[in-house]
């Protein structure tokens, strides 16, 4: 069961960026993490990154046809501003779950808004790289029920 992981802008920087909140891992660190986990669940991740709103649209519009069963996105920034991200989750049929690494509800007023939630089937928040881990269990059990 293939599922897309989509990792959203800066978190290419994660271990040099803001480590008191994000952690000390590399974005290459939590994907080997989300590769050895899923292959106990018997999943087959693929793991993208992008900066840019339009290139995750395509990737959200594209994951059926790609034969993706479930997707994780991690939209960072985008959770808070992009009404096209939420717009693109709310059209596609695959269960979506929403993951971030800190706990945004206890951040910032700005961030304590998701966007992107409401069109998620659940979201994952504040348990650091575990947030990814968590949403394949959930990919798993709300794929084989
Ligand atoms: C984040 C939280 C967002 O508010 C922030 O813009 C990020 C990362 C998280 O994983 O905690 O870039 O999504």
């Amino acid at each position: 069961m293939k599922i897309l992981i989509i990792h959203g802008p800066n978190l290419n920087l994660l271990g040099l960026r803001e480590p008191d909140i994000y952690g000390n891992e590399s974005l290459n660190d939590i994907n080997l993490k989300i590769r050895a986990r899923a292959e106990q669940l018997k999943l087959e991740p693929v793991c993208r990154q992008s900066n840019h709103e339009g290139v995750i649209i395509d990737w959200l519009q594209a994951a059926a046809t790609e034969k993706f069963s479930a997707i994780v996105i991690n939209p960072a920034a985008f959770t808070h501003t992009s009404v096209a991200i939420r717009d693109a989750i709310a059209a596609i049929s695959l269960p979506v779950i929403e993951v971030h690494l800190s706990n945004i509800y206890k951040r910032e007023e700005f961030r304590q808004k998701s966007l992107t939630a409401p069109a998620c089937q659940g979201s994952i928040s504040g348990f650091g790289s575990n947030s990814y881990l968590l949403a394949l269990e959930a990919c798993k059990l709300q794929t084989n029920p």
